[in-house]
């Protein structure tokens, strides 16, 4: 079975509700989804045991926040690498923060992506809780 660990964090509470339905997904490919905050995460060194990372980041100011950015920074400087990974967040209207957190995951982290940046505007609304619980699949199955 697939460890799936969904790394995230949010101001408003819209990433995390994006978090909490690709829990669905990860369960119902059969994965084992442990969500987890980047704040619980000064050290990355948990994040060894797990098969697949997902990371999940609102946009602010054109980019991932500060605390994925730092999160992202420990992780290319451990030796977890070749991990199966993904990212994803809210945004209220530019969404760079996903994109940019997948770029680090694949060229400095060092992983290998399963699925597209994933990104929801702001209030999960009609198909999109269908494209997260599919992203959460993809975690479990992909490559
Ligand atoms: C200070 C600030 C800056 C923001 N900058 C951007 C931005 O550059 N691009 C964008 O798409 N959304 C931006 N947003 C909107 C947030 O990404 C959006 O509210 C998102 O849903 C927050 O997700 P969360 O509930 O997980 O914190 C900004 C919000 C705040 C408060």
């Amino acid at each position: 079975m697939r460890k799936v660990a969904i790394v995230y964090t949010t101001r408003t509470g819209e990433t995390e509700r994006m978090a909490q339905v690709i829990v669905e997904g990860v369960q119902s490919a059969g994965g084992e989804p442990h969500l987890m905050r980047v704040e619980e995460l000064d050290d990355v060194s948990p994040l060894a045991a797990f098969d697949a990372i997902a990371v999940g980041t609102p946009t602010q100011e054109a980019k991932e926040v500060h605390e994925v950015t730092a999160f992202l920074d420990r992780l290319a400087a451990s030796d977890i690498k070749g991990r199966y990974a993904a990212a994803f967040g809210s945004y209220g209207w530019s969404g760079e923060g996903p994109y940019i957190a997948a770029l680090r995951l694949e060229r400095e982290c060092g992983m290998k992506m399963v699925a597209e940046p994933l990104r929801a505007k702001q209030g999960l609304k009609g198909t999109e809780f269908d494209v997260c619980r599919a992203f959460g699949m993809k975690l479990v199955f992909g490559e």
